[in-house]
């Protein structure tokens, strides 16, 4: 079984959906770890109920970004992850700590990127008065929610949506379906990140995989 580390910072929606794949064999990997930046948050307490292994580190213990970062690389190591997920981790990590796990590190982004790398991406549609809106999940690399794209759901946005309207349906609609997915996929060997390119079942991806390539059991 592969083992996954998941790395949080708050609320943990996404990794429940992952604990609850892990524990009813959706996943071929078992969730060995989870590493949050903030102590207290109930992503925890969601590992610590199944049974996982649940690690805070707080940066704000840490005297620079690098320390930070070199202490969670550390940490990671110390599980012998195979694979390491970002599930809702609010921080940016540096350059050294990403060429560490490149290739087997994953991120979920509540937009369609490459539109709306950051923050406020939810307001920002709005704002832009864009008609679709979804989520993405891609591999890490040094450019901040710029890795190479797996899968991406997307819905229409109705006139009356707010801000907090879209964030609830991206999440229950589209991040907690592709992410188990995306880690199912990776885990068996289906994707794979070759010279800087996502491959699907061995072939190159030109675009990103969408909610029509779900498997049943993660609709
Ligand atoms: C999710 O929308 C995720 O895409 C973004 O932050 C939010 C975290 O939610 N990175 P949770 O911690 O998984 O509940």
């Amino acid at each position: 079984m592969k083992r996954v580390v998941v790395l949080i910072s708050g609320g943990g929606r996404n990794l429940q959906a992952l604990l609850d794949a892990g524990a009813d064999g959706r996943l071929d990997a078992q969730i060995v770890a989870v590493i949050s930046n903030r102590d207290g948050v109930q992503g925890l307490e969601r590992a610590r109920r199944a049974g996982v292994a649940a690690l805070a580190l707080p940066h704000v213990d840490f005297p620079s970004r690098e320390a930070f970062d070199a202490a969670l690389a550390e940490a990671i190591e110390a599980q012998r992850p195979d694979i390491v997920v970002m599930a809702g981790f609010m921080r940016v990590v540096g350059a050294a700590f990403v060429r560490r796990f490149q290739g087997r590190m994953l991120n979920i982004h509540p937009s369609l990127l490459p539109r709306h790398p950051g923050l406020k991406t939810h307001q920002k549609v709005l704002e832009a008065g864009e008609r679709e809106h979804g989520a993405t999940v891609h591999f890490v690399t040094e450019e901040l929610d710029g890795g190479p794209l797996i899968i991406q759901g997307q819905f229409s946005v109705m006139p009356q949506d707010s801000a907090e309207s879209l964030a609830e349906r991206v999440m229950q609609d589209i991040e907690l379906k592709i992410y188990p997915q995306a880690v199912a996929w990776l885990a068996r060997g289906d994707v794979e990140l070759v010279d800087g390119g996502v491959r699907f079942g061995g072939r190159p991806l030109s675009a990103p995989l969408g909610m029509d390539h779900l498997e049943a059991q993660f609709r």
